[in-house]
């Protein structure tokens, strides 16, 4: 209504008793001797004629400081706070009023236009007053943008002055360019929204009038942005929801037809954007290469490669890390190894099954059923979860894929998270990046990762189907532990997974694994559960293992965990947790102490 009356009124705005606690309120902070005489020109100090401009006005920054300062008298004080909390309500509504503002020109869903509006128009600054007019006073015809006020982009004005009639007079002219005239009556509880530059006045009061004014300050005027909203939109519905591929590759000459496969089986190839580590040799390893050629019409540049020797690799935790930064701001996120397989819309199918998850942060994870290389991928493939395995030598809990005898109708929950197939928006890729000191790390890569995601409000589910298919045999292929790692860079990533899971006292947990014929161990202290650690979480899950004597468990039971406690406890972020300190000795082929990491 705003964009195309250029104003707007809404009456029954706050309600009633809120309308009259402001009245009372500003009263009273009248009554405190608060109110000074508005100023017009420039410099609002400029000069001030009571003919021009007869009200007297409080800004309510100032009002908030006198606050704080504690120079209000006490009744004043809690009066004139329900007056900002008027104010705080004016201001909280900044979004709601702009979708009023425009719901009725340009779009009629509503919700989508309160977050889409409220990043469009960006309010950079909002300023309120309290304005009173004692009987007799006006404000002569102005506009209210100035050479020092010209952010304003929006003028709000709340009245709040009940058993108000036409003899009261004070009526708010607005000089309208094509309707001329148009009188607004300061009513009890009515919001006016109008453009600041169209031209107004108060006409003479007969009795005691009270406004608060408000000023939506904004970077780009008011109608730019519902235009941009408008186009942006527009454009966003031409365009599919795209997708950035992780894809790591290390020697291995599966990879290019991994990536063939991905374009010429996703529903919408144009979609799919690769962001590609090569590590390998560059002579001897051609056959790992992707060829002109290979994409699909259309899709030739969708693929952005990132190639160096593999000498210079470092294991998989850098390698993603450097695949995450060729991402340019795709909506979806897919992590995969390079010796996959898809199933035909593969694309659709996972967008579709995150859709359904349960959860406002879903991640779609599970080890993928295997394909052999010889052969074109099964039809007919069991959906697989991820269950506990047992623990590794270093302490960390080995994860496997276990094959469900019944296909889910929804998604299941996940207790674990596997780094080659996972999908999810790219929220997860802005705020569970991978580490780059991770460096050599392999078993702790999917602990550490699921903590930090879980703790940031992820969950992790299985999908119903396969769609993606991994190559398990690793026979034809080199892995980068052939690497030279002589600073023991391994060492210290374990550590620092170590560190992130709250690994080390208790430490006898794990090392017993589940089938240690030991007493059950004591509970850990109640500081080491309230940040819910995933050592914790191994201790749980090895208890319950422990219980069963057995680790074929039935997914049903497997699935009681604490993992599934909803609320997400706070871990510090990533770069708050220290590294593991000098002063511990690690062993390392130069027999040096450690302590230079290398972040
Ligand atoms: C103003 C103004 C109008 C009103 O403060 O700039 O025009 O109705 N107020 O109080
Ligand atoms: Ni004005």
């Amino acid at each position: 209504m705003v964009r195309e009356r250029g104003f707007a009124v809404f009456d029954g705005f706050l309600g009633r008793d809120q309308a009259e606690g402001a009245r009372g309120a500003a009263q009273n902070i009248f009554r405190a001797g608060l109110m000074r005489r508005a100023g017009m020109g420039k410099d609002s100090t400029a000069w001030t004629d009571v003919r021009a401009r007869g009200d007297e006005i409080i800004w309510m920054s100032s009002l908030l400081e006198r606050k704080l300062s504690g120079d209000l008298s006490d009744e004043a004080l809690t009066r004139s706070i329900s007056c900002m909390e008027v104010c705080a309500l004016l201001h909280d509504f900044r979004p709601s009023l702009s979708l009023q503002a425009v719901s009725d020109s340009i779009v009629s869903a509503r919700d989508s236009l309160v977050t889409a509006l409220s990043q469009t128009f960006t309010c950079e600054k909002a300023t309120f007053q309290l304005a009173r007019y004692a009987q007799g006073a006006c404000y002569v015809r102005h506009s209210d943008v100035s050479e020092t006020n010209a952010g304003r982009r929006l003028t709000c004005i709340y009245y709040f002055n009940p058993g108000w009639r036409e003899e009261h007079g004070g009526v708010l002219r607005l000089y309208h360019p094509k309707e001329g005239l148009v009188d607004v009556a300061p009513l009890c509880d009515r919001l006016l929204l109008f453009l600041p530059d169209m031209e107004h006045e108060v006409l003479p009061c007969a009795s005691e009038r009270f406004a608060i004014s408000g000023w939506l300050y904004g970077p780009s005027s008011f109608l730019e942005s519902c235009q941009a909203f408008a186009a942006r939109r527009e454009e966003e519905e031409a365009r599919p929801e795209e997708i950035f591929v992780s894809i790591v590759a290390y020697r291995d000459p599966e990879c290019p037809k991994t990536v063939r496969d991905l374009f010429q089986k996703a529903k919408l190839p144009k979609r799919v954007h690769v962001g590609l580590i090569s590590q390998v040799d560059f002579q001897d390893d051609e056959d790992c290469f992707l060829h002109e050629g290979d994409l699909p019409e259309g899709c030739e540049e969708n693929v952005r490669e990132t190639r160096f020797h593999w000498k210079e690799a470092r294991g998989p935790c850098w390698a993603r890390y450097l695949a995450q930064r060729l991402w340019a701001g795709e909506k979806y996120y897919l992590q995969i190894d390079s010796h996959m397989r898809f199933a035909e819309g593969w694309d659709e199918y996972l967008i579709s099954q995150l859709g359904s998850c349960p959860s406002p942060k879903p991640v779609l994870s599970t080890y993928p059923p295997g394909y052999d290389r010889d052969h074109p991928v099964p039809q007919q493939s069991p959906s697989t979860l991820l269950c506990a395995s047992q623990f590794g030598e270093e302490g960390m809990l080995r994860i496997a894929g276990k094959m469900l005898r019944q296909r889910p109708a929804a998604p299941r929950v996940s207790l674990f998270w596997a780094a080659g197939c996972s999908f999810s928006t790219s929220e997860l890729l802005l705020e569970v990046p991978y580490d780059p000191s991770m460096k050599f790390l392999f078993f702790g890569e999917e602990l550490t990762m699921l903590a930090r995601m879980w703790t940031r409000g992820f969950d992790v589910f299985a999908p119903c189907h396969p769609v993606v298919f991994h190559c398990w045999d690793r026979s034809y292929r080199s892995s980068f532990k052939e690497v030279a790692d002589p600073f023991d860079l391994r060492s210290r990533s374990l550590l620092r997974a170590r560190s992130i899971l709250r690994m080390g006292e208790g430490e006898e947990t794990v090392r017993n694994g589940p089938s240690g014929q030991r007493a059950r161990p004591e509970a850990p202290p109640k500081e080491a559960t309230d940040k819910l650690s995933l050592h914790y979480n191994c201790y749980q899950l090895h208890s319950f293992f422990q219980n069963r004597n057995s680790w074929d468990c039935d997914f049903e039971e497997a699935q009681v965990s604490p993992m599934q406690v909803t609320s997400p406890p706070s871990l510090p972020l990533l770069s708050e947790i220290p590294l593991p300190g000098p002063g511990r000795r690690v062993r390392s082929r130069q027999g040096e102490e450690h302590g230079e990491f290398l972040r």
